[in-house]
């Protein structure tokens, strides 16, 4: 598929860092979750699939976890696409033995290369961080997922978000301070990568307020389950 792009003054900042890191990015969230990563990607791949289709898009693939545990859900016939604009975290997904079953689209979430109405289910994981340049482009790509979403269609979002125990939320943002920079710098040698990460992870929404948001961009029924009291959430939604 053809690539598009959109351009942000944080795009090419973007590009860079996850051009850095592709060799060593799933060791180190596997290192930093404990593994975790692993189950919760699975859990929201599984709660993805069970709304059936036969054309599936994982945005933001970066190197491939979610679409490939997508593919080993699949029946047979499903196309699944996976997207993205870093073609170095994609090179590291085309390594994977389930590549041949996906599609790769290099492309920029926010103007998908997609006709209107045409995916049964969209999945994101551990990237809404990434396309929150601002909560109206966070607004405005979500809708833009909602367009290339049959009615009917299934959006589900894995992302870390904001324990709601005070105590828990000051415990979780002194692990992130203290440890994701330095873990991070420490084995992708990515200084700005992991600064970056460590940055984005306090400031992002509590699982009510992306739950507006993504009623904000056309969603309905949208309802989420906490991971590890808050640290992380599943959303889902429906186009409607
Ligand atoms: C933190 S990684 C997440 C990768 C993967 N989804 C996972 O579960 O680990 C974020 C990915 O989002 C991609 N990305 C960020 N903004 C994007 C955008 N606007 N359009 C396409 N890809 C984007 C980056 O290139 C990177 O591969």
């Amino acid at each position: 598929m053809p690539s598009s792009d959109t351009s942000h003054p944080k795009t090419n900042f973007l590009k860079k860092v996850f051009s850095e890191v592709p060799k060593t990015y799933e060791r180190i969230n596997h290192v930093l979750t404990l593994g975790l990563d692993v189950l919760w990607r699975r859990q929201a791949a599984r709660i993805a699939a069970a709304s059936g289709g036969t054309r599936w898009a994982d945005m933001c693939t970066g190197t491939g976890e979610m679409a490939c545990y997508l593919s080993r859900l699949a029946a047979s016939g499903t196309v699944i696409h996976a997207v993205d604009f870093s073609m170095p975290m994609m090179a590291e997904a085309m390594k994977k033995p389930e590549a041949r079953n996906i599609d790769f689209v290099v492309s920029d979430v926010k103007a998908l290369p997609f006709p209107d109405e045409s995916l049964d289910l969209i999945t994101i994981s551990f990237a809404t961080r990434n396309i929150n340049l601002s909560s109206d482009i966070l607004t405005h790509t979500f809708a833009e997922f909602c367009r290339v979403l049959k009615p009917g269609g299934r959006f589900v979002n894995l992302e870390t978000s904001q324990p709601s125990s005070l105590l828990l939320k000051k415990l979780f943002r002194f692990y992130v301070r203290l440890l994701v920079k330095f873990v991070g710098k420490l084995i992708s040698g990515s200084h700005s990568g992991y600064a970056y990460l460590a940055h984005t992870i306090p400031r992002f929404y509590p699982p009510k307020e992306l739950s507006d948001i993504m009623c904000r961009a056309g969603f309905k029924n949208v309802t989420y389950r906490k991971l590890l009291f808050g640290v992380a959430a599943i959303h889902q939604g429906m186009k409607p």
